[in-house]
């Protein structure tokens, strides 16, 4: 018996990164695992992973949808409900970076930003909400940054969604608390994955001695964390910011 045993678990952006390792850790778990990405083919992975979640022995099935759009957000939902029977874990994960210094820093840049990070986060929650409240319960994470804490130069759009991914959670885990609905932010530090692989050599090195532990971050890090606020081993704790990042932010 894992600790998510029988629970569905829907994590957006997961063909790869932080979103699939989370997807993995709750198939082993014991969680069936619903995720979306903008596609689920074999070029961006979203294949592999449905084929190694499944291989855990659970449900796995892959939704391509982008998470900004409202109402392909209802469409998978709904399908993932009928499919699953459930969604009892929501874990709002996607999200992209239009990094630049404001006066530089497009409307469009903006834009996107806010809209794949912060409102897909809205979406989702919107119309999965009905369904836990209906089940009497339900745990939400969204995947913020240890930037929507504290801000980040060059990075106001992605800064300020994540600080609004945070009183998001805040606000539903105050709304939807008496319905057994709990709602968290984890907020990562810099994790090695595509997105900070991205970085120049000297920018890594440069964060990585910031952080006490004098290491990245692992998917791994934050897999072990989404799946301790998902499950009833956390069933006292809503509202929080879990901040994973080997120390840099105390
Ligand atoms: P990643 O770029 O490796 O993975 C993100 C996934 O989201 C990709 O598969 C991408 O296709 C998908 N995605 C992008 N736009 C989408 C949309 N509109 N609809 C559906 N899916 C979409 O990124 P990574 O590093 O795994 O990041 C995951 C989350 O963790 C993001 O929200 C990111 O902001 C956050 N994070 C990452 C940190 C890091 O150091 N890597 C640090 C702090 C936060």
């Amino acid at each position: 018996m894992g600790l998510l045993s029988g629970k569905t678990a829907l994590v957006t952006g997961a063909a790869r990164g932080i979103g699939k390792a989370i997807a993995l850790k709750y198939a082993s778990e014991g969680a069936n695992v619903a995720f979306t990405d903008l596609v689920i083919d074999e070029e961006h992975g979203g294949l592999q992973t449905e084929r190694e979640i499944a291989a855990l022995g659970v449900k796995a099935k892959g939704y391509a949808s982008n998470a900004a759009d409202f109402a392909q957000t209802e469409e998978v939902v709904k399908r993932v409900k009928e499919e699953f029977g459930s969604v009892d874990i929501l874990v709002n994960n996607a999200g992209i970076t239009k990094d630049g210094l404001m006066l530089r820093m497009t409307e469009a840049q903006w834009d996107a930003v806010i809209a794949v990070n912060l409102k897909s986060a809205f979406n989702f929650i919107h119309a999965c909400v009905p369904v836990m409240m209906r089940q009497r319960g339900g745990s939400i994470i969204n995947m913020a940054s240890v930037v929507g804490v504290h801000g980040n130069a060059g990075q106001a759009n992605y800064a300020a969604s994540k600080a609004g991914l945070i009183a998001l959670a805040k606000s539903v885990g105050q709304e939807m608390g008496p319905k057994g609905i709990r709602a968290n932010a984890i907020a990562p530090g810099f994790i090695d994955t595509a997105m900070t692989q991205a970085l120049p050599e000297n920018i890594r090195k440069e964060w990585i001695s910031k952080i006490p532990l004098r290491r990245g971050g692992t998917v791994d890090d934050i897999a072990s964390c989404a799946v301790f606020l998902a499950s009833d081993m956390s069933s006292y704790i809503s509202g929080q910011v879990i901040q994973i990042d080997g120390g840099m932010n105390m």
